[in-house]
């Protein structure tokens, strides 16, 4: 695997919601090990709110791919700077080839671009509390639990039509510096 990341610009805003939609949403995000589809239809994002993502000068979109540019990409994220804290989300990888590696590279690449272009001390993601094998993973790759939850944004199709009402994010942190290498 020889993967490389860049920072995404106007034009990948396209690519980015097809890879962001497939992964979590849908009969395609089922390929992978997991998904939302059976918590949440519609759409998870859309061009217009990607493409303000990359415009914002207080966070980035990180693209991971492989191969030539007409291969695709395999993986993204979005990195948003809080102070000394960065916070990742719309963070996919393509479901044919999760469970691979990529979601823990992609995971190390970005803590990098935290740590090392804005000095981040900590990473913090959050994730619906119904995704316990998700929450899993995380706490797999050195995040732990905070404590805090957050509401669904339920009644904003923009970020998808539940198929619960009892959704809610909690949310995840884990200090830079500790080991996020494949273990
Ligand atoms: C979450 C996601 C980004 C992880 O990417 P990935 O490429 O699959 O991640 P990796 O291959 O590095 O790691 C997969 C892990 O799942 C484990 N796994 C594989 N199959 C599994 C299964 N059926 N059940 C539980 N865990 C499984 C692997 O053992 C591995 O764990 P390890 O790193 O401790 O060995 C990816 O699955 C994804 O895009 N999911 C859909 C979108 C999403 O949910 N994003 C996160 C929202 S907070």
């Amino acid at each position: 695997m020889t993967l490389t990341v860049r920072i995404a610009a106007d034009a990948d805003a396209g690519a980015v919601v097809a890879l962001v939609d497939s992964a979590y949403r849908g009969e395609e995000s089922r390929q992978g090990w997991t998904t939302e589809a059976d918590l949440l239809g519609g759409q998870r994002t859309d061009v217009e709110m990607v493409r303000d993502l990359v415009r914002d000068p207080a966070g980035v979109v990180l693209l991971a791919e492989d191969g030539p540019p007409s291969a695709g990409l395999v993986a993204c994220c979005h990195l948003e700077r809080r102070a000394r804290t960065a916070r990742l989300g719309m963070f996919a990888v393509r479901p044919g080839r999760q469970g691979g590696g990529v979601g823990r590279w992609m995971l190390g690449a970005a803590t990098d671009h935290a740590t090392e272009v804005w000095g981040a001390e900590r990473v913090e993601i959050t994730v619906l509390a119904q995704r316990t094998e998700l929450i899993a993973w995380y706490e797999r790759c050195g995040f732990t639990l905070t404590g805090e939850r957050h509401p669904f944004p339920y009644g904003d199709p923009r970020y998808g039509l539940p198929h619960r009402d009892d959704l809610e994010l909690l949310a995840m942190a884990r200090p830079v510096g500790s080991n996020i290498a494949p273990g």
